[in-house]
């Protein structure tokens, strides 16, 4: 662990309302088709879906999504500040958000990326998920296939 990323350690909460001014900013600057305030409000509303924030010195810097169907989950979305990459928020949300979905007795999550975003891809894969399909070209600007990937979470800790 560098000392940067040791000396950061975020707050990991519930996202409300009050948040959404931040999100949006790091939503719009992280996604070249962003979610829209209106899709994070409707999502907030809902049982069967979690959304954390990270906060550093009561900024927030970055949010995962989740939302699940029976015994299986998707992570519908993660990203940090772009200012505050590469210091290990990622990972913790990520793991964050698999650790709260196993509380749930979620057997397995899904979640698709871009062929191109090898970031994104490096933090699933060291995290352990494998790649179990390809979806032709479901991403917008530009258009591009997502590969769908997969976290058993009985097997994995
Ligand atoms: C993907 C994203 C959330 C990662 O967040 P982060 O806080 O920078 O990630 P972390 O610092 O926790 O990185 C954890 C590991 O992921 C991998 N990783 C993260 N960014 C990487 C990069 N740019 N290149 C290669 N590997 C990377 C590394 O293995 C890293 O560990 P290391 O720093 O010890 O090498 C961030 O880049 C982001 O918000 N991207 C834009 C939005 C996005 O693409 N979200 C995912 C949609 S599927």
């Amino acid at each position: 662990m560098s000392t940067a990323e040791s000396l950061l350690v975020p707050s990991l909460r519930p996202m409300s309302e009050a948040d959404l001014e931040y999100v949006m900013e790091i939503e719009r600057s992280s996604f070249s088709t962003p979610w829209s305030r209106s899709s994070f409000q409707g999502l907030l509303s809902r049982d069967d879906a979690s959304l954390w924030v990270a906060e550093v010195a009561g900024e927030v810097v970055g949010y995962a999504v989740v939302w699940y169907v029976l015994k299986e989950a998707e992570l519908g979305n993660l990203a940090v500040d772009a200012e505050w990459r590469r210091l290990g928020l990622g990972r913790r949300l990520l793991d964050w958000a698999l650790a709260r979905a196993r509380e749930r007795g979620t057997e397995r999550i899904f979640l698709e990326v871009r062929e191109s975003n090898l970031a994104a891809q490096e933090l699933y894969r060291r995290c352990g998920f494998l790649r179990v399909g390809l979806r032709r070209r479901y991403y917008r600007a530009p258009v591009e296939d997502a590969l769908v990937l997969c976290l058993e979470l009985l097997r994995s800790s």
